[in-house]
């Protein structure tokens, strides 16, 4: 119980896991041990006084110096275990003052990260592009959680920690993890699939996506990984249009192929191939040229132009995307000639 590795609990990544997991053991056992004592003796005594044996029942009177003491002693092993659960329960909700913040923002079917450098990652990890949820080890993280359109839940086991993410409110969680490494986590609140029919990539979308890897990083791999995320990724080949080549990752990453084609056949959304300086008819009756504020502003605040001919669809980037990944999917845009 004192090791890392427990028979039926995950490992203990956490400051919290070997204290969850001692209340959980000794809460454990001592149902074993009742049940055990409990079961035994009734069916001893339905053995010795059986009716061949004692064919009359007799009234058996008080015992006070017993009756006392299967009561006082219940009342003490319950009361250990309140006192024990609340102290558990008073450390995981007061935060420490040091603790880094990060904001984790759930929808369906997504986790985003923000970081305090601005930086985003989500669950999903492609080739390149750092992702998952990455927390520096030996330091106090606060999760401040909302969501976007319906109940989820943040879920490590490895920590011991699961909290809902609750449209309209900022639930919080703390947690440090205790060493480098990896741990898996979840969303635990059932939040709907997309049905049956797969999206134009051959996935399925639904609440079994909302799930990656949590990295424990040491500090000097948590600071590069914060670098990373503010800039292109490290696979963009040098001397390349970097802005442009992290601009095409993000279109893969942010799945704006599904809705966008870069070949010239419209889908739910426009093309991108050759849409910088186009001229656009919007629903409203205005027009207008796609420039830099024409991008920003369609993926920052879609409904505001909408394209003739298309439906008010697109989901807002904002709080997903920063200034500097706009720049990179402009980047990429401007490379997509006819
Ligand atoms: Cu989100 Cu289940």
């Amino acid at each position: 119980m004192n090791n890392e590795h427990t028979f039926q609990l995950p490992d203990q990544l956490s400051t919290f896991a070997p204290g969850v997991d001692w209340l959980f053991y000794f809460i454990y056992w001592t149902s074993v041990v009742m049940f055990l004592g409990i079961t035994s003796a009734a069916l001893y005594f339905t053995w010795k006084y059986r009716r061949s044996v004692s064919p009359k029942s007799e009234p058996t009177g008080h015992n006070v110096p017993l009756e006392v003491a299967w009561t006082v002693a219940p009342v003490i092993l319950l009361a250990m275990i309140f006192h024990w659960g609340f102290q558990g329960y008073v450390k995981l909700t007061v935060v420490p003052a040091n603790a880094m913040d990060i904001r984790v923002r759930a929808r369906k079917w997504s986790w985003d990260f923000e970081y305090p450098n601005g930086g985003h990652s989500t669950n999903s990890e492609a080739p390149g592009q750092p992702g998952g949820l990455h927390v520096p080890v030996g330091r106090p993280v606060r999760l401040v959680i909302s969501s976007e359109d319906v109940l989820h839940a943040m879920y490590i086991p490895g920590f011991r920690v699961k909290r809902d993410a609750v449209p309209g409110y900022y639930s919080t969680l703390w947690f440090e993890a205790t060493r480098e490494g990896q741990t898996h986590f979840f969303c635990a609140e059932y939040c709907g699939a997309a049905g049956n029919t797969p999206a134009a990539d051959g996935s399925y979308a639904g609440h079994f996506n909302m799930q990656g890897e949590v990295h424990m990083d040491s500090p000097q791999a948590f600071s590069a990984f914060l670098e990373a995320i503010n800039g292109p990724p490290s696979d963009c080949p040098a001397g390349a249009n970097q802005a442009a080549c992290w601009g095409e990752k993000l279109y893969r990453s942010q799945q704006c192929f599904t809705c966008h084609s870069v070949n010239g056949s419209p889908m739910t959304g426009p093309t991108w191939q050759g849409i910088w300086g186009r001229q656009e008819h919007f629903t409203d009756g205005t027009t207008g040229v796609v420039d830099e504020n024409y991008v920003r502003e369609s993926i920052l605040n879609p409904s505001a132009h909408v394209v003739q001919g298309f439906q008010p669809v697109m989901p807002t980037f904002r709080g997903t995307l920063n200034d500097r990944q706009l720049d990179a999917i402009i980047a990429y845009m401007r490379t997509l000639h006819n």
